[in-house]
C-alpha cells in the first residue's frame, strides 16, 4: 500500500458523512424532504449556540423590549392564564372582611412594587424589566380565577413572586377581593384600609420602610403589628384579623415562633415574623398578653362582627363543646380551651370572645391538615379532624359569643 493510497482513503473516510447528507439534501422523495427539515435544525442549533456563546442576546433591562417581543409576552401570559383557570368560579368575594385582610398585606408584599392610590411607583422599581404595573390601572381585565392564578403562582422571569404559603388559598382569594375593590379606592380610603388608625405619615409604611421597621426595637415592629392587629389589640372589629389583646403569653410568643419558623403557614404572617428577633418576639407576646381583652373596640363579640348571632346555633355549639362527641370522635373543647375553672396547658388558647370568621377558618384549616402551628397542633388537629362545616359554624358561634376572659393580671394563676 503507497502512502498515496493511505491518504486517499482518510480523506474519503473524512468526506464519507458530508457526502452522504448531501445525496440525502438534493434526492427526491420523503427522505429529502426530511433530511432538509433536520439540516434547518442543526443550522439554527448551531447559530443559537454561536449566539449566546458569543454574548449576543441583550439581557439589559436598560433597553426596553422590541415591541413585537413585548407584545408576544403579553400573549404568553394572558392565554396561559385563560387556559390554566378555564371554568373556575371564584367564592363570593364581596365580604368587606375580605378586603380589609387583604389591603394590609398589600401595602407590605405588593405596594413596593405595584404602587398604590396616593403613591409614586418607586424609581427603582421603574427599573425593572418588565416593570411591575401600577395596579389597577394596567391591569389586563383580568377575571377574579385569572388574578388568584396570579397571585398564587406568581410570573416567572419577571419578578412577580408566587404567594409564600401555597397552602392558604383562603389568603389569596382575600387579595383579589381587594384587587377588586382597588379600582374604587382614593387614597384617603386605601389607608385608613392599610393602615388603620394608623397613617404612613406616622412614620411607617413607606415603601421600604416596611423592612426597615422589622430590625428596629420592638416600638417600631409594634406600630406595624397595629395596622392590622389595631392599636388597643382587639384586631379591627370585622374579623379580618385574630384579636390578640390579653391572649396567653406563651401561645402568642410560640405562635410567632411558629410563623417565623414555617410551622404554621400564612403568606400574611410568616414573612413578618421571619424578620423578628427572639427578644423583639418576646416584647411583643408579653405586651399583647397585658391587654384588656376588651379593648376600644365595643363591636368585638358582638352580634355586629358576628353576623348570624343565632341562640339555637350557640346552644348547639355549648353542648358539643362542653361534652365533645365520644361515637365521633370529638373531644370536649372545654377542657384545652375553657371557658371554666380548669388549670389549662399554657400553649391552649383562648377562644371565648374571638372572632367567629377568624375560628371558623382556623377550624377548617385545623381539619384540612394546612395548619401548623406551636408544638403543641397536633393535639388541635386531632381534635378537628371529624368536624362537619355545621360542628364548625356552631363552635365558633359559640366561643364567639363568650365574653372576654377576666383581665390577664387576674388570670395569672390559670
Ligand atoms: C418584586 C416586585 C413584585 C411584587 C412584590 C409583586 N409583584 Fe405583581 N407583578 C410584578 C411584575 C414585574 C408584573 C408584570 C409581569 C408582566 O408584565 O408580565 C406583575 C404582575 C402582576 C399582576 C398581573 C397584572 C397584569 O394584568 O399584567 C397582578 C394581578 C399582580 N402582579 C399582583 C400582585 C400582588 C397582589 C402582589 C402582592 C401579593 C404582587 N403582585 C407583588 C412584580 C411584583
Ligand atoms: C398585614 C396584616 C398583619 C400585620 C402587619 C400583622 N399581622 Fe399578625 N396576623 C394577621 C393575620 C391575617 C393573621 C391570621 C393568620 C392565620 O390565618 O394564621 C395574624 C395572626 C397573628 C397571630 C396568631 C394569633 C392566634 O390567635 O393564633 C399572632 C400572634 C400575630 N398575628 C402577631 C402579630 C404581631 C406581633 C405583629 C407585628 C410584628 C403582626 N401580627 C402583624 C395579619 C397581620
Ligand atoms: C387536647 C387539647 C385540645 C382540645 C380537646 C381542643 N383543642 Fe383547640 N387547640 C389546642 C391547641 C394546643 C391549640 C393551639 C394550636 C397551635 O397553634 O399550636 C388549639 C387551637 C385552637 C384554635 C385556634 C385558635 C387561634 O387563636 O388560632 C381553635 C379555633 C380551636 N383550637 C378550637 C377548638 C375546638 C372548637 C375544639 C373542640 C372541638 C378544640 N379546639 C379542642 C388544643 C385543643
Amino acid at each position: 500500500m503507497t502512502r498515496n493510497t493511505v491518504i486517499r482513503g482518510v480523506l474519503d473516510g473524512l468526506a464519507y458523512w458530508p457526502r452522504r447528507a448531501w445525496h440525502c439534501l438534493i434526492d427526491g422523495g420523503w427522505k429529502a424532504v426530511l433530511c432538509r427539515v433536520l439540516g434547518l435544525g442543526a443550522v439554527a442549533a448551531i447559530g443559537g449556540l454561536l449566539f449566546v456563546a458569543l454574548g449576543l442576546p441583550s439581557i439589559a433591562a436598560s433597553q426596553p423590549h422590541w415591541p413585537v417581543t413585548k407584545r408576544l409576552l403579553e400573549i404568553v401570559m394572558t392565554h396561559t392564564v385563560r387556559m390554566r383557570t378555564l371554568g373556575e368560579q371564584a367564592p363570593p368575594l364581596d365580604d368587606p372582611a375580605l378586603v380589609l385582610r387583604g389591603a394590609g398585606h398589600y401595602a407590605t408584599g405588593c405596594a413596593p412594587c405595584h404602587s398604590a392610590p396616593g403613591q409614586r411607583a418607586s424609581l427603582i422599581v421603574q427599573g425593572m424589566l418588565p416593570s411591575p404595573p401600577k395596579l389597577p390601572e394596567d391591569m389586563h381585565n383580568l377575571a377574579p380565577s385569572e388574578m388568584f392564578w396570579i397571585v398564587k403562582h406568581g410570573l416567572k422571569y419577571t419578578s412577580m413572586p408566587a404567594w409564600p404559603a401555597p397552602k392558604r388559598e383562603d389568603e389569596v382569594w382575600a387579595m383579589v377581593a381587594f384587587l377588586r375593590a382597588l379600582p374604587s379606592l382614593d387614597p384617603a380610603e386605601y389607608r385608613r384600609l392599610a393602615y388603620g388608625e394608623l397613617m404612613p405619615e406616622a412614620g411607617i409604611g413607606r415603601d421600604g420602610a416596611y423592612l426597615a421597621t422589622l430590625q428596629t426595637p420592638p416600638q417600631t415592629a409594634l406600630a406595624n403589628c397595629a395596622r392590622c392587629h389595631g392599636e388597643d389589640g382587639t384586631g379591627r372589629g370585622l374579623g379580618a384579623f385574630p384579636k390578640l389583646a390579653g391572649q396567653r403569653e406563651t401561645y402568642l410568643l410560640a405562635s410567632l415562633r411558629a410563623y417565623g419558623s414555617g410551622e404554621r403557614h400564612s403568606g400574611v404572617m410568616q414573612p413578618i415574623a421571619a424578620g423578628l428577633s427572639d427578644p423583639q418576639m418576646r416584647a411583643l407576646a408579653r405586651h399583647y398578653a397585658s391587654l384588656a381583652p376588651t379593648g376600644a373596640t365595643p363591636a368585638v363579640g358582638t352580634p355586629a362582627a358576628n353576623p348570624g348571632h343565632d341562640a339555637d346555633l350557640i346552644a348547639r355549639g355549648e353542648r358539643l363543646a362542653t361534652d365533645g362527641d365520644a361515637p365521633r370522635r370529638i373531644p370536649a373543647c372545654r377542657q384545652c380551651h375553657g371557658p371554666g375553672a380548669v388549670v389549662r396547658h399554657p400553649l391552649h388558647p383562648d377562644l371565648a370572645n374571638q372572632y367567629r370568621d377568624y375560628l371558623a377558618l382556623q377550624l377548617q384549616l385545623f381539619r384540612d391538615g394546612h395548619r401548623g402551628g406551636t408544638p403543641r397542633a397536633h393535639v388541635m388537629r386531632h381534635a378537628a379532624l371529624a368536624l362537619t362545616p355545621g360542628d364548625i359554624d356552631a363552635l365558633s358561634a359559640y366561643y364567639a359569643s363568650l365574653p372576654a376572659p377576666a383581665p390577664a393580671a387576674a388570670r395569672a394563676a390559670r
